[in-house]
């Protein structure tokens, strides 16, 4: 088993223990990231800081070591590990308390967890070999803060399930005018007619890290064409191809959804050139 962190001190997964009056545990009171890291080069470390400092600030926490700390741990982890292809999860909740009350506390410190976990090698850009995902699509039936990458997952799970118990990858799910939002743990793109299209950011979807950079290296690199914009569900179900984007997965190109085939049903071109120039440029950010 894995070394973790927890708490200021390395150690081996089963000697990490928690109180359950953690409000981590009781009440999901926390902020989660998931950095990739292949060959111990990590992917966008600096935007997840960012995004982390960000989700602690919204719900009242600041950020609990300072980022250059974070790193330190992050490479120990990585190299303890093997130094392979790893997801670094980094979890801070707002601590133990000693009794079960919903305010936010004082004087209690910060819960901060770290472990790694395996990932699939780095996504190439081969038509032949990348894995075509199937999703289903459900309305979208979580909270109204989507945009806090929080620890409280539960409605992300029963999504993410719902694609499970059909037998899937995913679960696309759209808001109640029927504008796609995300999917339970990715981002969602389309494309239509040679266009890169996702949503704006809004607090109902989570500002993904791997969304962004495609969207900074789309634009720097200039040469396709994208939009930030609502998408009705009638459009993806019309669009010629759907992406799913996480860090672990970078661009996924889907070929069915709600068992019918996206597009022609194959992996598309528009995926190959954005899976190409993600893979040239995610190592400066
Ligand atoms: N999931 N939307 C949701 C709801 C997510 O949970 C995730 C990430 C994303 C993609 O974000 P990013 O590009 O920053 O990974 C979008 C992570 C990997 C998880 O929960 O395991």
């Amino acid at each position: 088993m894995g070394t973790v962190f927890l708490n200021g001190e390395f150690m081996p997964m089963s000697e990490a223990k928690i109180s359950p009056m953690d409000r981590g545990f009781l009440f999901g009171d926390g902020i989660y990231e998931v950095i990739p890291s292949y060959a111990a080069k990590l992917v966008g470390f600096k935007p997840h800081m960012k995004r982390l400092q960000v989700g602690l600030q919204a719900i009242g926490m600041g950020m609990p070591m300072a980022i250059s700390d974070i790193q330190t741990v992050i490479d120990r982890l990585v190299v303890d590990n093997g130094a392979g292809n790893l997801g670094i999860y980094l979890h801070v909740s707002r601590g133990t308390d000693s009794k079960r009350f919903h305010a936010y506390p004082t004087g209690v410190s910060q819960t901060v967890f770290a472990f790694t976990f395996e990932i699939p090698p780095e996504p190439v850009a081969d038509k032949q070999h990348v894995k075509g995902y199937k999703v289903v699509s459900s309305a979208d039936l979580r909270w109204k803060r989507c945009h806090i990458k929080s620890t409280s997952l539960l409605g992300n799970v029963m999504h993410f399930q719902q694609s499970q118990t059909a037998g899937v990858n995913e679960t696309l799910l759209y808001n109640d005018a029927g504008y796609l939002t995300e999917a339970s743990a990715c981002n969602v793109f389309i494309v239509q007619q040679n266009t890169i299209i996702t949503p704006p950011l809004s607090e109902q979807l989570l500002p993904g890290i791997t969304r962004g950079m495609l969207l900074d290296i789309l634009k720097v690199d200039g040469h396709l064409h994208f939009e930030e914009r609502a998408i009705h569900m009638d459009e993806v179900r019309n669009a010629d191809e759907i992406w799913l984007t996480s860090s672990s997965k970078e661009i996924a190109p889907v070929i069915e959804l709600d068992g019918k085939p996206v597009g022609n049903g194959q992996v598309g071109e528009m995926w190959l050139k954005a899976q190409s120039l993600f893979s040239a440029h995610k190592y400066n950010y």
